[in-house]
């Protein structure tokens, strides 16, 4: 399996894995040659925000409480990982991570598994200025907090809440509780915040966050994503031009999905992540469990492999860990949003995890 060339998900016809017998091997591996080691795991689909390219605004039907998986569930889950699956680490998502009720002690908890997974989070920030010591406390490496305006009317006008303030002292309270770097994610709307790019990656430079934009993909549950629309990688980059001089970073990319450029030499650095103009499927380490218990392969996966039922009725660790084995092995080369035939995922952004 190893020496297959990754192909770039740009190839058509790569809907199905090639159906060879996955090999004897305990880390997450994939038919393509990749291995996953970063679980993002989806902590609720509920959100406080209702950000425009995500949800709308009445919301979603919410999962039912007795399908979300428990505390001793989510632990159990990312014990096998951490222990048999060859995870290193853990990121936590949403909807937004901090609804989840004591979500102190779960983080506390996961910190204390072995080997020790590193574990950062991705959250909208609300709520979270006065628990990021707390969190520090219990063991949380980094925290991600999505913002796309430092101004109030736009921020109100994408997230349709008017709560700037709330996550401008949650970014200074977790860079002063250590839980750094602190990234922002940004994802520009045309006509909405793309004349706002500079201001965003000022902002960041000032305060000392890292700060990475991200294509607008097409997860919304409204199916409102048009590709005319999106403001594509090297349009991000010719804004930000027009007051910073950005060179390409020397730092290694690796798996990590953000092209990285330093600002005016650097050392601040600012990210692009091309998820739809320059994917980056064929370097992906991860993997992804949903908070009702589903694995999936990949963000844009049309099939999942469902793990709360096996933990429900008794299963034992290596019978969770080698189907968790199958469902990565069966990880299609890509997604295809450049595709003709392209389905969007029926599971929007808030129920998979970013
Ligand atoms: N495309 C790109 N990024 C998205 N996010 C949410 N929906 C989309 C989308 N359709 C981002 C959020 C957050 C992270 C979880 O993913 O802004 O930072
Ligand atoms: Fe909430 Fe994140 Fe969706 Fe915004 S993008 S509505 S913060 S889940």
């Amino acid at each position: 399996m190893t020496g297959v060339d990754l192909g770039i998900p740009r190839v058509p016809g790569t809907r199905t894995a090639p159906d060879q017998p996955r090999p004897d091997d305990p880390a997450l591996i994939d038919s393509f040659g990749r291995v996953a080691t970063d679980l993002r795991v989806s902590l609720t689909d509920k959100c406080n925000l209702r950000c425009t390219y995500c949800m709308p605004a009445e919301g979603l039907d919410w999962m039912p409480g007795e399908d979300v998986l428990t505390d001793d569930e989510l632990i159990r889950l990312m014990d096998i990982a951490v222990r048999l699956l060859g995870v290193t680490d853990i990121r936590l998502t949403g909807g937004e991570p901090l609804l989840r009720p004591r979500l102190e002690d779960l983080v506390a908890r996961i910190t204390s598994l072995r080997p020790r997974p590193r574990l950062s989070m991705t959250t909208n920030g609300i709520g979270l200025a006065r628990r990021a010591p707390a969190f520090a406390e219990a063991g949380l490496d980094r925290i991600n907090v999505s913002l796309d305006s430092v101004n109030p009317e736009t921020f109100a006008r994408i997230t349709r809440r008017d709560r700037l303030s709330h996550v401008l002292a949650a970014l200074a309270a977790a860079h002063e509780a250590g839980l750094t770097p602190v990234k922002i994610n940004a994802v520009l709307l045309r006509g909405i915040n793309d004349h706002e790019a500079t201001d965003l990656l000022r902002f960041a430079l000032e305060n000392d966050y890292h700060l990475r934009f991200i294509e607008q993909m097409p997860l919304d549950a409204q199916h409102g994503w048009n590709r005319a629309e999106m403001i594509t990688a090297d349009e991000i980059l010719d804004l930000l031009g027009a007051e910073f001089t950005l060179t390409p970073s020397p730092v290694e990319r690796g798996g990590a999905p953000a092209e990285r450029w330093l600002v005016d030499g650097g050392p601040h650095e600012v990210g692009v992540i091309p998820s739809v103009t320059r994917p980056f499927c064929a370097a992906c380490e991860r993997t992804r469990l949903t908070a009702d218990g589903a694995i999936r392969s990949c963000l844009f996966s049309t099939t999942e492999t469902d793990v709360r039922g096996l933990l429900r009725r008794g299963a034992d660790d290596e019978e969770i860990a080698d189907t968790w084995r199958d469902a990565m092995w069966g990880k299609l080369a890509g997604h295809e949003i450049n595709e003709a035939g392209f389905a969007q995922p029926i599971r929007p952004m808030s129920a998979i995890g970013g």
